[in-house]
């Protein structure tokens, strides 16, 4: 057949017809927003990196929760920000650390919430790294047990999902193992399990202070180069007892999302990062592109390639600007 029996166009006429036949949808139950947790009453502090994101208290958590949920954006991933690190990460799993009293705290004052728990040491610990560590080196198994004691004390708090960060080798199956244990079999694993050594993580480490103090994440992030070994990780994640996997960062990585997409039939998640934002804000900011267009295309993207669930910095606005 072809031209002039095949018009594409005629498909594309007008916005009723764009909505009849439109392949992928994006709506405010996909996303989930961040928040970044601190110790204090009524603070709100602006991330330099990262303009209209904030570092709450937990009351100011509670409002910005609030709000989500009035807006339809069911979930909130949460990340603390401890008064104290040492070298234990022993504020992770402190039955009364920041993202325990948030986790409570929000369960408590907003209906209908999933809260999900971030789970990792690098925010807790003095050197920013997300383990234990021996010299130069982060020791893998010894960080286990500490990991599964956050998840344990996050779930105890009201956490409903606990996502694990870290990218320590085992860390799905300890975790599963600790929270069946301490009668959390009910609770869900949300691995990052494709997560990669990846710049784009900058202004979240401005945001949650938690930049290693020396060398880098490269001996247990992915390497940005590789995707075959994106699906080894995935699978094994999924064999440990991950009820959903993710993929982070998201758009530079669509072809991962719609790879891991093919490989597994749990839920898959996509991480639009902090410096995604960043970029997105300060091109908007200097009028270089519309902010509102470019950013609703992005998670367009991020579903097209085959995420179900998008965690955003965007995730209000987002849900403003489909709700209009
Ligand atoms: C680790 C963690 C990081 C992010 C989420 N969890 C930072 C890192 O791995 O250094 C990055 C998220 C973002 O950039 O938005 N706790």
């Amino acid at each position: 057949m072809g031209f002039p029996v095949e018009r594409p166009r005629r498909l594309r006429r007008n916005a009723l017809i764009r909505d009849l036949v439109r392949e992928t949808d994006l709506s405010a139950g996909d996303l989930i927003e961040p928040l970044f947790v601190c110790p204090g009453k009524r603070t709100r502090q602006e991330i330099p990196s990262m303009p209209g994101q904030f570092n709450l208290s937990v009351d100011e958590a509670v409002a910005e929760a609030q709000e989500c949920r009035s807006l339809g954006v069911p979930a909130v991933l949460l990340f603390g920000i401890p008064a104290a690190k040492d070298s234990r990460a022993s504020g992770a799993y402190d039955a009364h650390g920041i993202v325990q009293e948030a986790a409570s705290a929000l369960k408590k004052e907003v209906r209908d919430l999933l809260v999900i728990a971030d789970v990792c040491l690098c925010e807790y610990t003095d050197h920013g790294h997300c383990g234990v560590v021996q010299g130069e080196e982060i020791l893998n198994d010894p960080t286990l047990e500490l990991l599964a004691r956050t998840a344990v004390s996050q779930a105890r708090a009201g956490a409903d999902i606990v996502a694990p960060s870290d990218m320590m080798d085992g860390r799905v199956a300890a975790i599963r193992k600790a929270l069946d244990a301490a009668s959390l079999e009910h609770v869900p694993i949300l691995s990052y399990a494709a997560k990669y050594a990846s710049a784009f993580y900058g202004p979240f480490r401005e945001a949650a202070q938690s930049a290693p103090k020396f060398g880098d994440r490269r001996s247990h992030q992915m390497d940005p180069a590789n995707a075959r070994e994106a699906i080894r990780e995935v699978l094994l994640d999924i064999e440990e007892g991950a009820d959903l996997v993710m993929v982070k960062p998201a758009l530079p990585y669509l072809d991962v999302i719609y790879r891991v997409r093919q490989a597994v039939n749990v839920p898959v998640a996509a991480y639009h990062v902090s410096g995604e934002y960043a970029m997105l804000v300060a091109a908007a900011s200097r009028g270089f592109i519309d902010r509102e267009r470019v950013l609703l295309e992005s998670l367009h993207a991020i579903r097209r390639a085959g995420a179900d669930l998008i965690v955003t910095y965007f995730a209000k606005e987002a849900a403003r600007l489909l709700a209009r």
